[in-house]
């Protein structure tokens, strides 16, 4: 093989899980079950093409960077990191969710500056300030749902599926920002430069997701 190899950014978890038999279509099978390794680049059953796997905020600036030429992630992240550098042809309509405003239940309304914690810090400002609302934005990286049963903040602005963990803290939604999927991104010269390699793979992936629906 003389090009190096293709590389693919996916995340652990639940984009991992879902995306490799959307993958598998293409031909991509890993060759490693990466749960049982310390391994943080992953042969696959094609030669030119590797799979690296990274926490999921990591996958827009490997991909937007060149550290990877293919990348798998939540439109959350996505809007949160920017599209800079990043070309974005597909939806692979897995890990569907919502990206609400969540508050304690039944909590009044707030007069004056709101404070919102949230891991979306960009997503929540622009939001808040599109509705001409002040906000004081508090950054977290998890565990959102807790913040306002402390005191910490008046809102949250998170991740929501079933709602499960809303209810089981005593909140709710108050309002829906977007609705969530995976994406696949492309970094912006790779799809210049790679471009027969790169169209044949989400030609097929977007086959398997058509296929599915
Ligand atoms: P980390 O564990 O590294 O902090 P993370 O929690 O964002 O990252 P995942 O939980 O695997 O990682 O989420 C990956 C993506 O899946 C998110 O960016 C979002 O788009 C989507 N997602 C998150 N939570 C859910 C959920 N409960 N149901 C469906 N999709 C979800
Ligand atoms: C995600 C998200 C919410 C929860 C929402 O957490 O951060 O907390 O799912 O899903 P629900 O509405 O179905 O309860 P995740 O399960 O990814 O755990 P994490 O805190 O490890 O990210
Ligand atoms: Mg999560």
């Amino acid at each position: 093989m003389s090009q190096k190899p293709l590389i693919i950014a996916l995340s652990k978890g639940r984009i991992l899980k879902d995306t490799l038999p959307l993958l598998k279509e293409a031909g991509i099978e890993m060759t490693e079950d990466p749960s049982a390794s310390r391994k943080l680049i992953f042969d696959t059953t094609r030669e030119d093409v590797k799979i690296i796997v990274i926490r999921a905020t990591d996958v827009p600036p490997y991909v937007q960077h060149g550290g990877a030429d293919i990348g798998v992630a939540g439109k959350d992240v996505l809007m949160e990191h920017g599209a800079d550098g990043l070309f974005e042809p597909l939806d692979l309509e897995i890990a569907r969710c919502k990206l609400m405003v969540a508050a304690l239940k039944d909590a009044p309304p707030v007069s004056g500056r709101l404070r919102v914690a949230t891991k979306f810090v960009n997503v929540a400002k622009s939001y808040f300030a599109q509705q001409g609302r002040q906000a004081e934005v508090i950054k977290l990286y998890g565990a959102m749902e807790l913040a306002p049963l402390v005191g910490l903040a008046d809102r949250i602005v998170d991740i929501v599926d079933t709602g499960n963990t809303l209810r089981a803290n005593g909140l709710e939604p108050t309002e829906m920002i977007a609705t969530i999927s995976s994406r696949v991104v492309v970094n912006r010269a790779s799809m210049k430069t790679r471009h027969g390699q790169i169209q044949e793979i989400l030609d097929q992936v977007a086959k398997a997701v058509a296929a599915r629906r």
